[in-house]
């Protein structure tokens, strides 16, 4: 059930009109629910209930602290690509112990701050990393829990710009290099090859090429083990997608109970009933439906070929339209208004790129208010200042009461930190 229903024709969060919100907290803003949250959280952790399996939300995908503190207290562990994301995590009261950390270019600053704090494990994605890696731990005097990154080279058939486990992706190591990249790293002294991970793209609505990635890791897991390298733990990334309305994906559960069926009998068949902690990275799939982005109507425009409904929203407050044409589904907050035409759903960002829907047949007049739904994923996280636009108001509904978990930024808060020459 989604928490976000019509109720007497009008769109409510959880137990709140999105009309009360707009009244109370203004537009263009993000509405998160946390009964939504809370579910997505639990499909994971009820799929792995039992098992020796660590959920380490991803969050670039959405990383306000309420979101991180709620899913802190779930037990969840984080995904982070940043030194500032650790800090988040911090902030918000999340266990460094259980922090993971991916990317392809982490420095030496954001490496010791992540040693101080004793994080799981590094996501090592190149040799040069390793060596980096190693020189910063030694010279803190400590050993860093490692991973390397395999590239299985599978086809997620997702977007372009979110395929990552593909050849010619900047990501991970090659698969034919995997090998040889452990034996280096086995032998640098401040490092503990702890475990192997992949992530192999993101929005995937099918779970073959997770579970085929899953066979090429462990295949990896066998090789090295023959060579007296034994791995404590398997991470798959994330990937799961979720519905935006143009197709559902495999539900959570069913996609880790396959994964767990196949590394049972592999651990049952070739690991001597060895345990391996599984690690999970999911984002989008935790809080992408948790969250609509709510706009007002600011004029409606007529033009040659096309009709412009243009809202005060933009391409800054929510970007996948314009990077990745994204088809985010658009709604009125009130139902009913008869006499639709179709639109072009636009900002005031002075770019052509700057669309939020295209082609929608809308019933609406100047003053509606619209919701892009299912964003909260790679919404608020991906926002910017383009055009001195302040971010919008992060909103969180929990039944019928309503917290504002991020004020809207002030234009001044824009320009505080320049200053003019002398
Ligand atoms: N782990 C790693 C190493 C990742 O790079 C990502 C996402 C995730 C986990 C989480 O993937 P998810 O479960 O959310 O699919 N901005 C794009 C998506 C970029 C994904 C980047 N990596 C979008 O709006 O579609």
């Amino acid at each position: 059930m989604s928490h976000f229903e019509y109720k007497d024709g009008v769109l409510h969060a959880e137990g709140v009109a999105l009309t009360a919100i707009a009244e109370e907290f203004g537009t263009p803003a993000y509405v998160y629910s946390k009964a939504q949250l809370l579910e997505n959280f639990a499909a994971y952790a009820n799929a792995a209930a039992g098992r020796d399996a660590l959920v380490c939300y991803a969050m670039k995908a959405n990383s306000n602290l309420a979101i991180l503190d709620l899913l802190a207290r779930q037990g969840a562990g984080f995904d982070i690509v940043s030194g500032g994301e650790l800090l988040r995590v911090i902030a918000a009261g999340g266990d460094p112990k259980k922090v993971i950390f991916s990317g392809v270019g982490k420095s030496v600053e954001e490496m010791r701050l992540a040693l101080e704090h004793d994080i799981l494990c590094f996501n090592v994605e190149s040799i040069p990393e390793l060596h980096r890696l190693n020189e910063v731990a030694g010279s803190m005097g400590r050993k860093a829990r490692v991973s390397l990154r395999v590239n299985p080279n599978v086809d997620a058939k997702t977007h372009p710009y979110i395929a990552t486990g593909l050849k010619a992706n900047k990501f991970g190591v090659a698969f034919s290099d995997a090998l040889e990249t452990y034996r280096v790293a086995a032998t640098l002294p401040h490092l503990d090859v702890a475990g192997i991970d992949c992530h192999i793209g993101s929005q995937l609505l099918d779970d073959a090429p997770l579970l085929e990635a899953l066979d090429k890791l462990i295949e990896l897991i066998d090789t090295l083990g023959a060579e007296g390298i034994h791995l404590h733990h398997l991470d798959i990334g994330g990937g799961l997608g979720i519905d935006y309305g143009d197709g559902a994906p495999v539900p959570v559960g069913e996609y880790l109970g396959r994964l767990f069926k196949r590394i049972d009998a592999w651990r049952a068949e070739k690991h001597g009933g060895k345990p391996i902690k599984v690690i999970f990275e999911p984002g989008r799939s935790i809080v992408g439906n948790t969250g609509v982005l709510l706009t007002k109507v600011e004029f409606l425009k007529h033009g040659e070929e096309k009709n412009f409904c243009i809202v005060d929203a933009a391409m800054n407050d929510m970007a996948r339209p314009a990077l990745y044409q994204a088809w985010m589904d658009m709604q009125p907050v009130v139902q009913g208004k008869p006499g639709g035409t179709v639109f072009d759903v636009v900002g005031p960002i002075c770019e052509s790129g700057d669309w939020l829907a295209r082609d929608r047949d809308l019933a609406v007049e100047p003053g509606d208010l619209l919701v892009m739904k299912t964003a909260g994923a790679y919404g608020m996280t991906m926002a910017s200042n383009y055009n001195t636009r302040g971010r919008v108001a992060e909103v969180m509904v929990d039944g019928s009461k309503t917290h504002l978990v991020r004020r809207r930024e002030t234009p001044q808060e824009l320009f505080a930190l320049e200053s003019l020459i002398k």
